[in-house]
């Protein structure tokens, strides 16, 4: 009798990918990955063709069990994972689009979020998010608002909205599902992530109806059974779904307080286990849900840099400095440590810890003698100092002594807006609950405080296509100050669907779980000697305002 087979759907910004797991080893048999066309119609709006997305998704799940060499009725349950944030709207008779996907990096709300800066509080007390464009409410309101008619048919619950997740659950099941998980909830901005429920005075404030979007459920649940399908017989069980960073935290076996990663995909994402705590950041992290295998939730603090991977792509695609992302590890070796460069990819905004959704991209420092091997250096330089920049805030966070008993009134929501769609409250929504600020004994070991010493943080656990760069790691590492501990298996992402679904489908046991296999060291040299020597470098005249690019590693 052959072994179970767990299928994981990994729907990234610029790919899709499957992978094919034993469901007792964890060990991958098949893979498969298509890139995803990316659409820039005007500056700092990006979209993806839904439609795309999905034929993207059935080809590599046909690839993936075809280089298994496996039976599709051997697959026992599905797990996916996915862009976050990143929003569709479909109508729910036909199945069909109505509008491209606006994608998680998109800008077109920028005015909106900048005129209402003064409801951060009580969104954040709500949602554990900043108000940012990155979001999903905010493109949401975008798309309801300019489309009146979308609007009305939103209201009548013929329209479906959601984020990636939710449109591939529909997609599989043939339409009979509408649902999404927790960890993807929890980025929209219209869901309380202390009542774990979409919440009525967000829902008001973004205009989004309750109707149009998906049941929310715990990262393990029964997301429906595939049917009609070309590539998957039908009957297949949804087990696991989560957002892709905390796909990857579980993937990582960071299960609980103080285990922390950093996954190099598009953008860097760092998440830190905070256990049942939703530990509210005072640095600009984000507090977040992390992936739940039962109905008890589970917090993270997060850090996000919209652009590390992409920075390579840029080089490679826009400059056509090289012809494979992976070129750029030697054209760094090769590069003149004495140029001068520095790069910040800022390409669509700065997020944590700064949240300049104006910001673009520069580079400082350029000469003469300033080759292509200095650029790329630069661009894995301008990746490794700001992820540095994140953990330098869940840090600090994390050293400060909590704050007496709350004082603070409870945020309010905003008032009514002439024309716009903040309301009064209502009613019989739950109370902003109060948000727990101190810190767990676990969790601050997890960032070395008081064994590693001041300034350093623990192990971080780093995974996704950048760290397979070697020399990036080590740079990485540098500009920690601090070691790091690779993933054996890069693909944490689909790894940590695989387990949320062999765990859904009762192929596997949580505790059993690891990091899928050995991990692999990287040491650093001395604590941040190469970011201060660069610094050194980099007269303020010819850096410019790098220093609030950058953060306090370049004065
Ligand atoms: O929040 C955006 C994130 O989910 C995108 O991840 O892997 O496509 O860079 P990735």
């Amino acid at each position: 009798m052959p072994s179970p087979l767990v299928l994981a759907i990994d729907q990234g910004t610029t790919s899709s990918r499957a992978v094919v797991y034993d469901a007792t080893t964890f060990t991958p048999l098949g893979a498969a990955q298509q890139e995803i066309e990316q659409h820039y119609p005007r500056d700092g709006w990006v979209e993806h063709e839904p439609e795309d997305i999905w034929y993207s998704v059935a080809r590599t799940v046909r690839e993936a069990i075809a280089k298994s060499g496996r039976d599709p009725r051997d697959v026992a349950a599905i797990g996916i994972t996915n862009q976050r944030e990143t929003v569709v709207a479909w109508d729910r008779a036909s199945g069909r689009p109505v509008y491209r996907a606006i994608v998680w990096q998109d800008r077109r709300t920028t005015d909106f979020c900048r005129e209402r800066a003064a409801d951060q509080p009580w969104l954040t007390a709500k949602t554990g998010l900043v108000l940012d464009p990155y979001f999903s409410g905010t493109k949401l309101h975008w798309l309801l608002e300019r489309t009146p008619l979308l609007k009305v048919v939103a209201d009548h619950g013929e329209l479906a909205v959601g984020t990636i997740d939710s449109f591939l659950i529909w997609r599989l099941t043939g339409g009979a599902v509408h649902a999404t998980d927790a960890t993807n909830a929890s980025r929209t901005l219209l869901f309380n992530i202390h009542a774990m429920q979409w919440d009525t005075e967000l829902l008001r404030y973004f205009g989004v109806p309750l109707a149009a979007l998906p049941d929310v459920k715990s990262s393990v649940a029964e997301f429906g059974v595939t049917k009609g399908l070309d590539f998957l017989p039908d009957g297949v069980p949804i087990r696991g779904v989560a957002g892709d960073q905390q796909a990857a935290l579980f993937g990582q076996g960071c299960f609980g307080p103080g285990a922390a990663k950093c996954t190099y995909g598009t953008g860097a994402f760092y998440l830190l286990h905070t256990g049942d705590t939703a530990v509210s950041s005072q640095h600009k992290l984000l507090t977040t849900v992390a992936a739940m295998t039962d109905a008890k939730p589970k917090y993270a603090l997060e850090g996000a840099v919209f652009i590390a991977g992409a920075a390579v792509q840029w080089l490679r695609d826009g400059l056509h400095l090289f012809k494979s992302a992976a070129e750029v590890e030697q054209l760094a070796k090769e590069s003149n440590p004495a140029e001068p460069v520095l790069f910040v990819p800022g390409f669509v905004g700065l997020g944590a810890p700064h949240w300049v959704p104006e910001a673009r991209g520069v580079i400082f420092g350029l000469t003469r003698a300033t080759t292509a091997a200095d650029l790329g250096r630069a661009a894995l330089e301008g990746v490794a100092f700001q992820v540095a920049d994140l953990i330098d805030a869940a840090e600090k966070d994390a050293k400060e002594p909590p704050p007496p008993a709350p004082e603070e009134p409870t945020p309010q929501p905003p008032p009514r807006r002439e024309g716009g769609t903040a309301r009064d409250a209502s009613r019989d929504s739950p109370d902003v609950p109060e948000i727990r600020r101190s810190f767990s004994p676990p969790f601050r070991e997890g960032l070395g405080v008081g064994s590693a010493g001041a300034g350093a943080v623990g192990l971080l656990r780093v995974d996704g296509g950048m760290a397979r760069n070697d020399w990036f790691l080590q740079f990485q590492a540098d500009a920690l100050g601090s070691p790091l501990s690779r993933a054996a298996q890069s693909e944490s992402t689909a790894l940590g669907a695989a387990f949320l679904a062999a765990v859904g489908a009762g192929l596997a046991d949580q505790s059993k779980l690891g990091a899928g296999g050995r991990c692999d060291a990287v040491r650093a040299h001395a604590p941040g000697r190469r970011p201060r020597a660069k610094a050194r470098r980099m007269a303020p005249g010819r850096a410019g305002g790098d220093r609030v690019l950058l953060g306090r590693r370049v004065k």
